[in-house]
């Protein structure tokens, strides 16, 4: 019996509370989140409503964990954790851009494609339409499945409406980036490489292949043909032999046919069964195709609306939405960054965070929290709840900052900038804050933390507008700071 809809009132805000998944990590202790009806509220208010208006999160049936800033929040760490909790874990867009890290005993696993749920073996994953699956990559997370012992026959899901990703589109991914670095400035993303927006692109230019057209051999090759003759045109050097695609694809369908499902009938028939499920978000809302720094964006919608298109699950079956912010800001690629510290406080933090990404392994930009970004992101998903993350990567500095206004031609900016010649000439205002200097790594409920470090966080909660109910203090799955239960 599931009993309301965060989504439809802001009064439904306030009615959060307590996963169990997350008691199988931390012993007895509950998440409590709070979560007030206005917008901006002090931590005190957030301590004295949450006794009344928390309700517990467990007993809500559909919940999504979305990315608030540019990516690498530690979206898999949540899912992990939580996923022992939930029937389905479901995948709703991106695809092998996204590098979901997850570490259970010191042993760490890296998701591309599959579900970060999928370590709980009791649970079923499913990458749903709006993901683009490049294949190879799927057998080869599989493969590595199979050698740590993961049991997941029978337990693996794909739209028959997800796009497929082919080796072309990587290359024309690489091919448009080169080209991009071509004149005057460089105008290249720093994509992935993966693939994602060719496939994205063949999906909006209704030429792209489906995994559902791999039960059908006839017709495989002159569709492979009519996709690869698109870019042919625009890359005459791109060998792709249609023959020799669809054979190997048809093979390939053969292996993954009796994982492919119907997504949209699939998640709504287990909707209606009671089913409890847990909508993963891949890449993250400053990433968004309609909402990031375009076009410094991924090909996707990485926030909310993704997941009502990216697995046909109507919106108001969805209770809530998780933010997962980092306590401080990192993005890989190029594109604005107003919080950026190209010193050796942005170098100590890549070095303390081990900010590589999970995906190219490049080296991620650091900086101080953005609660503008935030703010924003918070706005996009009306987040129900925060995860702050890696804050104990900050444990060693001496003091720290957070970007709580942009100035443009010395104005303070009422809403995100949509354009790059704003955003490329704003100014940032900061608050500063002494550090707490001490080992936060075995706390693991959020009013425990050292006085400076709770005032760090109650003043984010309040800058953002939007309550905390985790704080991660470590990378281990263990390693998470909750609200004490009332
Ligand atoms: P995702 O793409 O949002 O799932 O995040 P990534 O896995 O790409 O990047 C997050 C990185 O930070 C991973 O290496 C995680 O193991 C690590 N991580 C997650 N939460 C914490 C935390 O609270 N503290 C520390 N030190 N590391 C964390
Ligand atoms: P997760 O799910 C961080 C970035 C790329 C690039 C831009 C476009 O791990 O948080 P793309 O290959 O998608 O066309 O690249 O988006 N990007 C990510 N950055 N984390 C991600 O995913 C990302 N997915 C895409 O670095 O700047
Ligand atoms: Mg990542």
């Amino acid at each position: 019996m599931y009993t309301r809809r965060l989504f439809q009132s802001r009064q439904g805000c306030a009615q959060l509370g307590a996963f169990s998944g997350l008691q199988t990590v931390v012993g007895d202790s509950s998440l409590y989140g709070l979560c007030l009806q206005s917008r901006y509220f002090s931590g005190e208010d957030s301590k004295k409503r949450g006794g009344s208006l928390i309700k517990k999160l467990e007993q809500e049936q559909v919940v999504a964990v979305m990315g608030g800033q540019w990516g690498d929040e530690g979206k898999g760490k949540l899912v992990d954790i939580l996923g022992g909790n939930y029937d389905i874990i479901a995948r709703c867009a991106g695809g092998s851009n996204a590098g979901h890290t997850v570490v259970v005993e010191g042993k760490k696993y890296a998701f591309h494609l599959m579900p970060s749920g999928i370590l709980h073996q009791t649970n079923t994953c499913l990458i749903g339409n709006g993901v683009v699956l490049h294949i190879p990559t799927l057998f080869r997370e599989l493969d590595s499945l199979d050698k740590q012992g993961i049991k997941y026959e029978g337990r693996i899901k794909l739209s028959d409406r997800a796009h497929v990703v082919f080796d072309f589109h990587q290359e024309v991914d690489a091919l448009q980036e080169e080209d991009a670095k071509k004149g005057a400035s460089d105008k290249s993303i720093g994509t992935t490489k993966k693939g994602i927006g060719p496939a994205y692109a063949s999906k909006i230019n209704r030429i792209g292949i489906r995994v559902g057209d791999l039960r059908f051999p006839e017709t495989l090759e002159a569709k492979i043909a009519n996709l690869a003759n698109y870019y042919k045109k625009i890359y005459p050097a791109l060998n792709v032999d249609p023959k020799a695609e669809a054979e190997k694809y048809i093979e390939w369908g053969k292996k993954i046919d009796h994982m492919i499902v119907d997504s949209v009938d699939y998640i709504n028939r287990a909707y209606d069964a009671g089913k409890k499920i847990m909508i993963e978000g891949a890449n993250a809302t400053m990433l968004d195709i309609d909402f990031g720094t375009w076009p410094y964006v991924t090909s996707s919608n990485a926030s909310i609306g993704g997941a009502i298109t990216g697995l046909g699950i109507a919106p108001n079956k969805i209770d809530g939405v998780i933010g997962i912010m980092k306590a401080y800001t990192t993005r890989v690629g190029a594109g604005p960054f107003p919080t950026e510290l190209t010193n050796e406080i942005g170098d100590k933090m890549r070095a303390v965070g081990h900010e590589y990404g999970t995906t190219t392994g490049r080296p991620r930009r650091c900086g101080w929290l953005d609660t503008v970004a935030m703010r924003y992101t918070h706005k996009i998903n009306n987040f129900a709840t925060l995860n702050l993350t890696k804050l104990d990567v900050l444990s060693d500095l001496d003091e720290i900052k957070i970007g709580v206004a942009y100035k443009h031609n010395g104005k303070v900016l009422d809403s995100y900038p949509s354009s790059l010649e704003v955003l490329n000439n704003i100014t940032v205002e900061y608050e500063t804050f002494p550090g707490w200097k001490s080992d936060i790594s075995k706390i693991r409920f959020l009013e425990e933390l050292p006085a400076a470090c709770l005032k760090y966080v109650e003043r984010v909660e309040e800058l953002v507008g939007c309550p905390i109910g985790w704080v991660g203090v470590g990378p281990g799955r263990e390693a998470m700071a909750v609200r004490k239960p009332e």
